[in-house]
């Protein structure tokens, strides 16, 4: 089975994020070993003042586990028509060039308003695509997540769910079939 790490990609307490991300989790261990993270545990504080170059050890530790998988899922929620900074702060923080270089990366939106972060989710796909990962191409955008979703039953429209699962079940054979191919070629 392989390893998929999953992101809840902000750090506001109590987040639907966090919420849809145990789901997730729930779903995809299911055909993968999952474990879940939080950027409420990224060390922000030890950031302060830019150590971009001399990354200090919490961060480095956070960074390793996280790393450890041959694929991730993030959750991204929608923050002034983007993604969260934290997201940011997090990815500018991980190896360079290298740390999603051909990692296969499945993303899950979700927001109060009608577009269900299609931007911040959009938008994140560049920064992958430009750190050479391999984006899934089946995503999810849960739009008003306060009423669309539930934590134990998932999305409550019925086609919404279907493509949910679709995505969460159909992911974990996607990374596989790129970490059999891998190595192979290791
Ligand atoms: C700083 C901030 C900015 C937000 N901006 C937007 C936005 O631009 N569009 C939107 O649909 N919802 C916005 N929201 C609402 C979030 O989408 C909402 O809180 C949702 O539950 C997802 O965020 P969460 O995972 O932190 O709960 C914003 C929330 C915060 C805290």
């Amino acid at each position: 089975m392989s390893v998929i790490h999953i992101l809840s990609s902000t750090d506001r307490p109590g987040s639907n994020a966090m919420k849809v991300s145990t789901y997730v989790e729930r779903i995809l261990s299911r055909h993968a070993t999952t474990k879940l993270f939080s950027l409420c545990d990224f060390p922000v504080k030890d950031v302060h003042g830019g150590p971009y170059g001399d990354i200090p050890e919490s961060v480095q530790s956070f960074n390793n586990e996280f790393l450890k998988a041959d694929g991730f899922l993030f959750v991204i929620p929608e923050y002034n028509g983007g993604f969260p900074g934290v997201l940011k702060l997090f990815y500018d923080y991980l190896p360079f060039p290298d740390a999603m270089e051909k990692k296969p990366v499945s993303l899950v939106g979700e927001a109060m308003g009608a577009f269900g972060a299609l931007r911040p989710v959009e938008q994140f796909e560049q920064l992958l695509k430009y750190r050479k990962a391999y984006v899934y191409p089946e995503r999810m955008f849960i739009q008003r997540v306060h009423k669309s979703f539930d934590q134990e039953t998932g999305l409550n429209d019925e086609t919404m769910q279907g493509l949910f699962e679709s995505q969460l079940t159909n992911f974990p054979a996607f990374v596989d079939m790129i970490r059999d191919t891998e190595s192979v070629q290791a």
